[in-house]
C-alpha cells in the first residue's frame, strides 16, 4: 500500500483549522482553564503499559486535540504505523524495512521482511545471548587463564552506545556483579581510563557495530586488543575474550573475532533503535537475561497499545501530536526532557539521539524541501540539579520549552524524606511553569518592604513569570526492566508518529556522512609526511598548528 501522504500537511484543512486555533488559544490561560475545569487533569490524562502521561498542562482544549487527531489521520498516521510495523520498506533512501518491534515481538512465529522471515533469526540470536550470559555469570565462561570475567568493556557509538549504556545505568538496582564500562569517543583518554580500572585476565571486551565500518569504534577495539596483547596474553587469547556484535559479520570475523562469538543484528534495525538486538547484549551481561527479556515484554506492551489504541487515547500519538503542536505553531525550537531519578540521568542523552538523528530532516520523502519546521533541539537532566542550572530559562526566558517531567512514584532507594522532596520539586517545577506569576502577586510579595513605589513596580517586574508554559508529566509506580522498555518505545514511536506527520525519512542520517568523509581527509593531511594544505585556510591553519603542536 502506497501510504505517502496525498495533501501536503500545510494544506490539510486540519492545518488551516490548527492555525486558527492557535490564535484563539492566545489568550488562553492555563491557569485560568484549571480553575475552569476540575475535571481537567483527569480528561488530559492517559494510560498504557505500566505509564501514566498527564498532559493537561498543555496549551491544549478539546477542538486543539480534535484538529490533531484530524491532521494524524489526513497524515495517513495509523497506515503509515501499520506499515512499519508490517515490515515494508518504508526507509526508502536506503531500501529497508523498519523492525525494531520486530526483535520484542513475542506474539507473532512469522514475520516477513526482506524477503525472509525474520522470527526465528530474531529469537536464535536471544538464545545465543542468553546462553553466552548465562555462561559469563556461571563462570562456565572464562578468560584465557581460567579466571572468571569480573569486567565488561563495551565498544561502541550513537545507537550502538546509547541505549545500552542509559539502559544499564536505569537498571542499577538490578544489576549482577559483572562491571560495564562504556567507551564511546575515539579520544584515547576515555579507553585509557577505563582500561586503568580492569585487569585483562578477567575483562571480556563486548564491541558493538552495525556497520563494522564507524572509526572510533574500529580504533578503540584495535588499542583495546593491542593492551590485552602487551599484558602477556597470546593472539589466540583474543578468541576468548573479544566479543562483537554486528550486521557485517565478514568484516568482524576478518577483523579477527571468532565466528562463534559474533552476535548478529540485521539492515532492518536502525542504529539508534537497536538496544532491543544484541546490541543490548552489554545490558544482559549487566543485569541478567531475564531482566532484558522484561526490558522487551515492556517495550512489547507500547507497541500494542500503540498499534491497537484510538488515536485519541494513544500515549505515543498524544505526545507526538503535542511536540508537533509546539514545533510547528510556536515556533518552539527546543524540547526539554526532566528526569527525576538519578537512575534516568542518561535518558535526555538517549532521546536527544533518537529524535535528532531521526528527525533532523529538511527534505520530505520525495526529496522536496519541506514546507514547515521539523525536529526540535532536544536536550534535558536530572531534576534537581537542573533547577539550579537551566531551569531559569524555562520560566523567564524569551522562548517557549516544552518540558517533559519523568517520575517513579517510588524509589530504588527510599531514605528519610528525600523522595517526597524530590517528586514534590518535580510536581513544583511543572506547576510554576504553567501558573506563572503575574505582576500583581510580585507586587504584593514585595507588600512592606521599604521600597519607593517606582522601585516595588520595577523590582516586581523581574519577579514576573509569565506561565502557560506547556508539559507533560509521566509517571510510573517503579522504575524497572518493563517500565523502562515502556519509556523508549514510547519515545520511539512519539519519534515516528511526527516524522510520519512531516513526510520525513526518519530512518536514515545521510547529515552525518560529509563529517566522515571530511574527518578522513583531515586526518590524512594530520598524518602525512608532507601536507598539501588543499584545504580552506581556516582548516590548513589548524592542521599545521596540529602538526607543529605548538602555537608559535
Ligand atoms: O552517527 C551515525 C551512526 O551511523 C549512528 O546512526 C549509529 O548509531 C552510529 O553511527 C554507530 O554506527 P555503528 O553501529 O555502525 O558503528
Amino acid at each position: 500500500m502506497d501510504t505517502t501522504m496525498t495533501t501536503p500537511l500545510t494544506q490539510q484543512p486540519a492545518w488551516q483549522a490548527l492555525l486558527q486555533q492557535r490564535q484563539a488559544l492566545e489568550s488562553q490561560s492555563l491557569r485560568q482553564a484549571f480553575a475552569d475545569d476540575p475535571d481537567r487533569a483527569e480528561r488530559y490524562q492517559v494510560q498504557a503499559a505500566e505509564l501514566l502521561l498527564d498532559y493537561s498542562k498543555n496549551r491544549i482544549d478539546d477542538a486543539t486535540l480534535a484538529h490533531l487527531f484530524d491532521l494524524a489521520r489526513g497524515a495517513q498516521l495509523e497506515q503509515q504505523r501499520d506499515a512499519m510495523f508490517r515490515g515494508d520498506i518504508i526507509n526508502r533512501t536506503e531500501g529497508r524495512a523498519v523492525l525494531h518491534t520486530a526483535l520484542r515481538n513475542s506474539r507473532q512465529d512469522t514475520l516477513q521482511a526482506e524477503g525472509a522471515n525474520v522470527i526465528p533469526e530474531i529469537n536464535q540470536t536471544l538464545a545465543k545471548m542468553k546462553a553466552f550470559v548465562e555462561e559469563v555469570h556461571s563462570g562456565q565462561r572464562t578468560g584465557y587463564t581460567g579466571k572468571a570475567f569480573t569486567d565488561v568493556i563495551a565498544i561502541g557509538i550513537g545507537g550502538s552506545f546509547l541505549g545500552p549504556k542509559v539502559a544499564t545505568e536505569a537498571l542499577r538496582p538490578y544489576a549482577k556483579s559483572l562491571r560495564l564500562h562504556y567507551v564511546a569517543n575515539v579520544d584515547g583518554t576515555s579507553l585509557v581510563e577505563k582500561l586503568k580500572k580492569v585487569d585483562p585476565e578477567t575483562t571480556l571486551v563486548l564491541m558493538s557495530s552495525k556497520s563494522f565500518t564507524t572509526q572510533e569504534t574500529l580504533a578503540n577495539t584495535e588499542s583495546a586488543r593491542d593492551w590485552f596483547l602487551q599484558s602477556g596474553a597470546s593472539q589466540q587469547d583474543v578468541a576468548a575474550h573479544f566479543v562483537a556484535v554486528s550486521s557485517n559479520v565478514p568484516a568482524a570475523v576478518e577483523f579477527g573475532i571468532s565466528a562463534d562469538n559474533i552476535f548478529p543484528m540485521w539492515d532492518w534495525v536502525g542504529g539508534r533503535y537497536s538496544l532491543w538486538s544484541a546490541i543490548g547484549l552489554p545490558i544482559a551481561l549487566a543485569v541478567g537475561f531475564d531482566h532484558f527479556e522484561q526490558l522487551l515484554r515492556g517495550a512489547e506492551a507500547m507497541d500494542s497499545h500503540f498499534l491497537e489504541a484510538p488515536l485519541e487515547q494513544n500515549m505515543p500519538v498524544i505526545m507526538g501530536m503535542l511536540s508537533l503542536w509546539y514545533s510547528n505553531f510556536f515556533d518552539a525550537q527546543s524540547q526539554v526532557i526532566l528526569t527525576y531519578d538519578h537512575y534516568l540521568r542518561g535518558l535526555p542523552a538517549y532521546i536527544q539521539q533518537l529524535d535528532m538523528e531521526s528527525n533532523g530532516k529538511s527534505v520530505d520523502d520525495a526529496g522536496n524541501p519541506v514546507a514547515h519546521s521539523t525536529g526540535p533541539v532536544i536536550w534535558g537532566g536530572e531534576g534537581t540539579n537542573g533547577q539550579h542550572a537551566y531551569h531559569q530559562l524555562l520560566h523567564q526566558g524569551t522562548a517557549i520549552i516544552p518540558a517533559d517531567f519523568i517520575l517513579p512514584l517510588s524509589s530504588h532507594n527510599p531514605l528519610g524524606r528525600h523522595h517526597n522532596m524530590l517528586a514534590a520539586n518535580c510536581l513544583a517545577q511543572a506547576q510554576a511553569l504553567m501558573q506563572g506569576k503575574n505582576l500583581d502577586e510580585a507586587k504584593a510579595e514585595l507588600a512592606g518592604k521599604a521600597l519607593s513605589e517606582a522601585d516595588l513596580d520595577r523590582l516586581a517586574r523581574h519577579k514576573v513569570m509569565p506561565g502557560n508554559r506547556p508539559s507533560n508529566t509521566l509517571v510510573m509506580e517503579q522504575l524497572t526492566p518493563a517500565t523502562l522498555g515502556a519509556l523508549i518505545a514510547l519515545y520511539e514511536h512519539r519519534t515516528f508518529v511526527q516524522g510520519a506527520l512531516w513526510n520525513i525519512n526518519s530512518f536514515d542520517q545521510w547529515g552525518v556522512e560529509l563529517g566522515k568523509v571530511l574527518g578522513n581527509a583531515v586526518l590524512a593531511e594530520i598524518e602525512a609526511e608532507s601536507a598539501s594544505y588543499a584545504q580552506d585556510s581556516s582548516t590548513n591553519g589548524l592542521i599545521k598548528l596540529l602538526r607543529q603542536g605548538s602555537l608559535k
